[in-house]
């Protein structure tokens, strides 16, 4: 059964066509720069646009790199702040005229690893963490999603995670992977006090570069790169419209 999964990001906007029973996207995905200002209606737009690319009319599952609640997005760390308290499900509903479940970005790429990915089979808690422009994260518990957890935000040293140690981060300050993998490190330590995981997943694009910076995390709970890379949100975000739309 296939259908149109969406990753809106702070930088762009990418969707394909999911084979929500394989978890494999069917056609290459279609990525579009994110309008600045990422204005809710410019976006909207935009997610039209992808539809319109793909022929697409039916469900769509979109992902959102903030706090989304009953298709409200209730946050806005990396998008426009006019998005706070925007009623985005239905903002995107009516300009694509299809039905549209809204979720967070991270949360969409946990489900997405938990069921195809590196996670498959996972008992007890499990946290995946995704490194990009900020720093998101999904947990489980048997295998069950606790949404909108925004472990980025965690201070550790007067500052949010994901201004220290996201991977934008490291590129911004220009860091070694000894010394982004010590923040990494440290950022997990705050966690693994809190919440005692049985597994941490690393997700975004660096998780495929793993090897140079997982020496240096030493947490007790084992540390997996995530398997499915840049595909895990738009596949998650299908899966999700898979849910309601059946
Ligand atoms: C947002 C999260 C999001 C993460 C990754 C954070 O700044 O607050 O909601 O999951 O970035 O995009």
């Amino acid at each position: 059964m296939n259908i149109l999964g969406v990753d809106i990001g702070g930088s762009g906007i990418k969707g394909a066509l999911v084979d929500v029973t394989q978890g494999t996207l069917t056609v290459e995905r279609h990525r579009i720069p994110t309008p600045q200002p990422s204005l809710p209606q410019s976006v909207a737009e935009t997610v039209d646009e992808i539809a319109r690319h793909f022929s697409w009319q039916g469900p769509i599952g979109c992902t959102f790199p903030a706090v989304v609640k009953r298709g409200v997005t209730l946050s806005a760390a990396n998008v426009d702040d006019a998005w706070i308290g925007t009623d985005g499900a239905t903002l995107l509903s009516q300009t694509t005229n299809c039905p549209v479940v809204l979720l967070n970005d991270a949360d969409a790429a946990g489900i997405a690893e938990m069921t195809f990915g590196v996670g498959k089979g996972q008992s007890g808690l499990v946290i995946m963490l995704t490194f990009g422009t900020g720093i998101g994260s999904a947990v489980f518990v048997d295998g069950v999603l606790v949404p909108n957890t925004e472990f980025g935000h965690m201070q550790i040293r007067n500052k949010d995670a994901e201004h220290r140690a996201s991977a934008r981060i490291r590129k911004e300050e220009g860091l070694s992977w000894k010394k982004w993998g010590k923040r990494v490190n440290e950022f997990l330590g705050h966690m693994e006090v809190l919440f005692s995981p049985d597994l941490f997943i690393i997700g975004g694009g660096v998780s495929k570069r793993h090897e140079k910076y997982f020496p240096y995390l030493k947490t007790q709970a084992e540390v997996v790169p995530a398997q499915m890379l840049n595909e895990a949100g738009i596949i998650g975000a299908a899966m999700a419209a898979r849910e309601v739309s059946s």
